[in-house]
């Protein structure tokens, strides 16, 4: 079986279990925006679905000049390779997501829309034909194949869902930020699902740490969690 990347899912909740409330919507803070940036910096490839590429229409870059400059020492482009999962292929080839960076764009998607995907996107990332259905596993050895030894996962719910039901996450870094969405419609962190982790079998709490006014709880999820 090829090897699968270390993946680290990366998120910010409100203290109600929601990502955010279906718009755009800042639930950290400065310095865990900070945070993240280095976390980015340390990987070779940032995954979000095609759902966050469309609402939030992230840049996923590194923003610290410095951490570009040393990635760049290191023969690695300024910022991570990005990547996206969709089944429908609706996706606007003039996003941040595929407009900024100098790094490779990665779309996986389903078998039947790759035709449709390689005329919309073609000249701004490389298609990938995902099978049918995408399965998360395949996609990350296929990242793994592709050089990814550090994969982050950025979101959304729908995304981070099949990662952990997949026990495909080796490390969550939960942000809980100190506000209620208050609203079912809102997307939540995850959705319904058979979690490899339950009241009779718990999680690692690997660290707990304040930034400001929120905190960061790092989960150590299999045995190739590592604390660097
Ligand atoms: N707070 C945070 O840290 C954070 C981070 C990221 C996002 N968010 C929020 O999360 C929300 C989006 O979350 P979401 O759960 O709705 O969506 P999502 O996970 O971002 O994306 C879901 C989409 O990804 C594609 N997809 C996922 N799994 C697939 C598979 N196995 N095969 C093929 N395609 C697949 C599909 O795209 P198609 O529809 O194109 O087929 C699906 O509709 C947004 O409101 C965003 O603001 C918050």
């Amino acid at each position: 079986m090829p090897d699968r990347p270390y993946t680290l899912l990366s998120c910010s909740v409100s203290i109600d279990g929601y990502l955010g409330n279906g718009a755009r919507l800042a639930l950290s803070n400065d310095a865990d925006f900070d945070r993240v940036d280095e976390v980015r910096a340390s990987c070779d490839a940032i995954m979000v679905g095609a759902a966050t590429v469309r609402t939030d229409n992230p840049r996923l870059l590194v923003r610290s000049p410095e951490r570009r400059e040393q990635r760049a020492a290191r023969g690695l482009a300024p910022s991570p390779v990005k990547v996206t999962i969709t089944e429908g292929a609706v996706l606007d080839a003039c996003s941040d997501f595929f407009t900024t960076g100098e790094a490779e764009k990665l779309v996986y998607c389903a078998s039947p829309v790759v035709e449709d995907a390689c005329a919309r996107l073609g000249a701004v990332a490389t298609v990938i034909d995902g099978g049918e259905p995408v399965e998360m596993r395949r996609v990350t050895e296929d990242l793994g194949e592709r050089g990814v030894e550090r994969l982050m996962v950025e979101g959304g719910g729908k995304v981070h869902t099949q990662f952990l039901t997949e026990d495909l996450v080796d490390e969550l870094q939960l942000v809980v930020a100190p506000c209620f969405v208050g609203d079912s419609r809102a997307p939540r962190f995850v959705s319904d699902g058979r979690f490899p982790w339950n009241p009779q079998r718990r999680a690692t709490l690997a660290g707990v740490r304040q930034i400001g006014d929120v905190v960061l709880l790092r989960y150590a999820l299999s045995p190739r969690f590592r604390t660097d």
